[in-house]
């Protein structure tokens, strides 16, 4: 039972590694999107990186979703399908996995396909009796769900990690309008978003000490170098992050240490001694304010989870009628 509305359509144009990777390096701000960190080895750093103790999303986030199971679980209700946006190891799913006894289907989204199936292997072995249709694709571009043949009760999807908080605030806000559209008006929506805090934290976590940020945000060149044919020299980069106060967003920046010509393909960059590509936004939200997006996006907002320490925040959101 597939309809219009399993259309989720993000995206506005097209995009490739290649295209995005030209223009972003074409514009007096050089740029390269966030969502190509996660090749294989990108995906394998991110996933070092959320064991770090500087790192505190992934941890705090699995224990408010550990020690709200169940109101979580109550609020998804049963028969859902459940779809994740940029699932990953789909790590935090299974603390709903283990409890959602009575889902009608998981339908884990990633870019990396390789990472995906993978993921669905181990989740068949463990959850044998549950439906499971990865979909390799961009979900920041128009897809449809295959819900062929499926029959379930309403749509929620799940969106943890606070990668919400990669989007600019009007494309996270128009996002959020396209998953509205998606779950229909039956449809829920779990989100994991981080907070506004102590600078301090907030750059730590982005710098941590053993340097693995550092490799995962260089990583990006070694995949352009390889998929691209460029000639990135990685020892004249370096990794950056900071706090801009005023955007509310840690950025994450490579920036060249000399003056230098880099090719891609056939065309070429170059690079003054400090100039940066801007690699990265993680954007930090007050729950007041993202619950202002919310609903300018079409839903309520009913539920707010936090940690004691109130770093992270897990918020449970309706389709809004
Ligand atoms: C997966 C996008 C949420 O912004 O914290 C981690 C990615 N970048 N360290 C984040 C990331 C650098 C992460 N998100």
């Amino acid at each position: 039972m597939s309809s219009a509305t399993d259309c989720l359509e993000v995206g506005t144009a097209q995009a490739s590694l290649h295209s995005d990777v030209i223009s972003g390096l074409s514009q007096p701000q050089k740029t390269i999107p966030s969502k190509y960190f996660y090749d294989e080895r990108g995906s394998q750093l991110f996933d070092e990186i959320t064991t770090l103790p500087e790192y505190y999303p992934t941890r705090t986030e699995e224990a408010i979703m550990r020690k709200f199971a169940p109101d979580i679980i109550n609020l998804i209700g049963p028969d859902a399908l459940l779809i994740e946006l940029g699932s990953g190891s789909s790590t935090k799913t299974r603390i709903l996995l283990d409890r959602l006894t009575t889902l009608k289907a998981y339908v884990p989204i990633d870019i990396s396909s390789e990472f995906l199936e993978a993921t669905a292997e181990r989740l068949r072995d463990r959850y044998p009796h549950l439906t499971i249709r990865p979909l390799a694709e961009d979900y920041t571009k128009e897809l449809w769900l295959p819900t062929e043949g499926l029959s379930y009760d309403r749509k929620v999807a799940f969106y943890p990690g606070s990668t919400i908080g990669n989007f600019d605030p009007d494309d996270a806000r128009d996002f959020m309008r396209r998953v509205r559209v998606m779950v229909g008006d039956k449809g829920g929506f779990l989100i994991g978003v981080d907070l506004v805090k102590d600078p301090r934290i907030l750059e730590a976590a982005y710098n941590d000490s053993k340097g693995v940020t550092a490799e995962f945000n260089l990583n990006l060149l070694n995949r352009i170098n390889r998929e691209l044919d460029a000639n990135f020299d990685l020892t004249a980069f370096e990794h950056r992050a900071v706090y801009n106060e005023q955007e509310s967003r840690i950025e994450m920046h490579l920036v060249s240490t000399i003056e230098q010509l880099v090719s891609v393909g056939n065309s070429e960059f170059e690079f003054a001694e400090g100039e940066y590509i801007y690699t990265e936004s993680s954007y930090k939200y007050t729950v007041d304010d993202f619950a202002s997006m919310a609903e300018a996006a079409g839903f309520r907002l009913t539920h707010t989870w936090t940690d004691d320490a109130r770093l992270f925040s897990t918020h449970f959101l309706d389709s809004n009628l």
